[in-house]
């Protein structure tokens, strides 16, 4: 019996899991679409007829638009008294997502280790579905009040699921398959943007009647996700390092790995076990005062940086008005395309990463995206002298996207959690997602202001970001391919110049001595 078997328990278990990030995606993405209609129903209005083009005049109060899907969004509002007020409850309904995901994932490692993964991802269920209720019912009470709060505590779930998903995965799922299944995360986030962005159309969900079931929806794999939980085993390291339940940790691993012997990976726990008892308990304070844990921290949170500031989110919520800007005649079909290529790149990676690994991954991510910036920029640019330049922005902004996605969109989400042994590692996952939420939010309030003070050179900034992040990864970054925590950490090591070897305790010689037997 091999160790990368995929098992039907295995499956189960990550799909699971992934029905969290699915809702995580469809949260990113759901807010676009219904937009103007709930804007106009913020104003106590019925939404504003498609062909109704309004004259433009300084005193109009434009809302910025994110991804809409609906063909609204070349429509500015008549002056109204009240307009500021429902401008601020839409500014308000969108960004406090972020807001909700920042805090809350702070909470992800303390949740999986006070409850357990499985515990807590159900627990984590509570606050999406009171989330999406709350939505749902938003056209029958105060429509801004309920999605405003809606909106805010399904950011909690999923920033407490950015944390616990990751985690889960990476601990249930063999050395092997730990970055294609890791990135199986990702894929989940970008086929729920998508799923909300087709649904979100006008003649299907996106519109005056039928907004509240989209927005609600999440409910549905909510409900989904707390059912298939009780038949999910929980992960073998968290009985076994954390509980001490041994048996129950070999029972769940020969259930996960189809019943091969799990002396191998009980050996691998002992030794992590050894080193968190040693360790004592990891605060986020202690990852960047103890040394050997300082390195690996700063890659893990220049991992998501890079992640955020390559400026992806910019084109998420802002693409149909940067197809607009660049002459594109569908922004809006040109935008559902953007997620549908974003899903298929990151189907490539998740095949792609067992076999290029995870740092030659990231690093052709990035350099592909910087070439796409500069012809994006070049394409803006060069737009009024030759019509055909707007094709060049189209495809840059596709290729941008599927470079993305092969490497810097999954591999932050799960390298972190092979970056440190159980000990660290909550508090690992807790503060790295925590820079991806913050990063996230940054670039989503700030990516508007970015774009009209730059103008068409707005992606030759984000070139320059990517430059820097590149370089970093190159000198910084370790590859952690097929390596266990041990070997990853002596990695860091050595790049920190210290000894490749390291002292070996008695679990770790019999360990080795596992391995050379195997
Ligand atoms: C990653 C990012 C997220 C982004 C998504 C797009 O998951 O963390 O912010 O929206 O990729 O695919």
């Amino acid at each position: 019996m091999t160790e990368d078997k995929f098992t039907g328990t295995l499956c189960l278990a990550v799909f699971t899991a992934v029905l969290g990030s699915f809702q995580f995606g469809y949260n990113i993405g759901v807010i676009n679409a219904p937009q103007q209609i709930i804007v106009a129903h913020y104003r106590g209005l019925l939404a504003v007829p498609q062909d109704e083009k309004k004259p433009h005049n300084s005193t109009d109060v434009y809302i910025p638009t994110m991804q809409t899907t609906t063909g609204y969004e070349e429509k500015e509002i008549e002056p109204d008294p009240f307009l500021p007020t429902v401008t601020m409850y839409w500014s308000l309904s969108v960004s406090i997502f972020a807001v909700g995901g920042m805090i809350s994932s702070f909470f992800g490692g303390w949740l999986g280790d006070n409850l357990g993964r499985i515990k807590g991802m159900l627990a984590a269920n509570g606050l999406s579905l009171i989330g999406s209720l709350l939505m749902a019912i938003a056209k029958f009470g105060p429509s801004h009040i309920l999605i405003i709060s809606g909106r805010f505590i399904s950011g909690l779930y999923c920033g407490l699921v950015s944390g616990l998903v990751p985690m889960y995965i990476g601990e249930i799922a063999p050395t092997s398959l730990r970055g294609a299944l890791g990135t199986l995360h990702q894929l989940a986030i970008v086929t729920g943007i998508l799923v909300s962005q087709v649904i979100g159309l006008d003649f299907i969900l996106g519109n005056a009647d039928m907004w509240p079931v989209l927005l609600g929806l999440s409910a549905g794999p909510a409900v989904l996700q707390c059912l298939l939980l009780f038949i999910c085993p929980e992960s073998p390291s968290y009985l076994y390092i954390n509980l001490g339940k041994e048996n129950k940790a070999k029972m769940n691993l020969k259930k996960l790995r189809g019943g091969y012997d799990p002396t191998k990976d009980i050996l691998e726990m002992k030794k992590e076990k050894e080193e968190a008892a040693n360790e004592k308990k990891v605060s986020i304070i202690q990852l960047f005062t103890i040394a050997s844990y300082r390195q690996p921290t700063l890659v893990a949170l220049m991992l998501h940086m890079a992640q955020q500031f390559s400026g992806i989110n910019g084109i998420f919520y802002y693409s149909t008005s940067i197809f607009s800007t660049a002459g594109v005649e569908q922004p809006i079909y040109a935008t559902i395309g953007v997620g549908v290529v974003n899903t298929i790149f990151t189907i490539i990676s998740v095949f792609l990463v067992e076999r290029a690994g995870r740092r030659s991954l990231f690093l052709v991510g990035m350099v592909g995206m910087l070439v796409c910036a500069i012809a994006m920029t070049v394409g803006l640019v060069l737009l009024d002298r030759f019509s055909w330049m707007s094709y060049v922005s189209m495809i840059a902004i596709f290729l941008f996207v599927s470079f993305f996605e092969i490497g810097p969109g999954p591999i932050p989400w799960f390298m972190v959690a092979e970056f440190f042994s159980q000990g660290p590692r909550p508090a690992a996952i807790a503060i790295s997602a925590f820079c991806n939420w913050t990063c996230n939010f940054i670039i989503a309030l700030s990516f508007q202001y970015i774009a009209e003070f730059c103008g068409p050179y707005v992606f030759a900034l984000f070139s320059a970001i990517l430059v820097g992040f590149t370089l970093f990864i190159f000198f910084k970054v370790p590859e952690t391919k097929g390596k266990s925590f041990e070997e990853i950490a002596a990695e860091f090591r050595k790049r920190r110049g210290g000894s490749h070897k390291g002292p070996k305790t008695a679990v770790e010689l019999e360990y080795l001595g596992a391995k050379e037997n195997a």
